[in-house]
């Protein structure tokens, strides 16, 4: 499974990018807002960081206006994958792309059948919302299978993009789903490595290392 970083914060991606972690970054309107930085500067400091697509957003909802700015954001990197929302203009504005040889990732996906439409469209990347399907009360993680199942069933080759993880469960769960990426925000991705037995038993072995009052260096 391919790991995405889901901020426009450059330091926390460099250095989870240090590690290996980083496959590709996924950005969106309110995280550029987070950032406090300009969307084409940051997305281009973004982009010569990491080699992987990296997400920039539109922010018109006409399909003849989403073209114009999505045109505009791929022009920042080889590696842009334009995000458009999954509505009709969304669904234009992904086959036109598409059709030019850009990658286009549909956002905002709550449903299969939007999942479907988006992947008919010529989507590269589906997003389906599961953290924002749990605080309704729905299961997101129960989409990440229909979709998973639907697009096996007729061999759409569009990537199932796992978003709005809200916790390291959500990302074990989507692995044995069969997410082909999962976006997760730094702290989520940092939380993986956490384990309470790890933290037990490492505390354990520095309370015997000390009483045998050795030293490696
Ligand atoms: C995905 O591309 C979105 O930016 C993101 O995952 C949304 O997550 P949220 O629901 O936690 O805001």
């Amino acid at each position: 499974m391919k790991f995405f970083v889901d901020t426009a914060d450059v330091d926390a991606i460099a250095e989870l990018n240090d590690l290996g972690m980083v496959d590709g970054v996924t950005t969106n309107p309110s995280l550029i807002l987070k950032s406090g930085r300009d969307i084409l500067e940051v997305t281009r400091e973004i982009c010569s960081i990491v080699s992987g697509p990296v997400s920039a957003e539109v922010v018109a909802l006409k399909a003849e206006d989403m073209i114009a700015e999505g045109r505009k954001l791929a022009e920042i990197a080889p590696n842009i994958a334009v995000k458009v929302p999954l509505t009709w203009d969304g669904l234009k504005t992904c086959k036109v792309l598409s059709s030019e040889g850009k990658m286009v990732n549909v956002t905002l996906c709550f449903s299969a059948n939007q999942a479907l439409l988006a992947a008919k469209a010529g989507a590269t990347f589906i997003s389906p919302f599961i953290g924002r399907l749990d605080d309704i009360n729905l299961d997101g993680l129960d989409l990440i299978s229909d979709i998973r199942e639907i697009y096996d069933n007729y061999g759409f080759d569009t990537q199932i993009l796992a978003a709005s993880i809200r916790t390291a469960n959500h990302v074990t769960q989507c692995a044995l789903i069969g997410a082909d990426v999962m976006t997760a925000p730094p702290a989520v991705i940092k939380a993986m490595a956490s384990h309470v037995l790890t933290d037990k038993g490492l505390d354990q072995f520095m309370k015997d290392w000390a009483k045998t009052g050795q030293k490696i260096i």
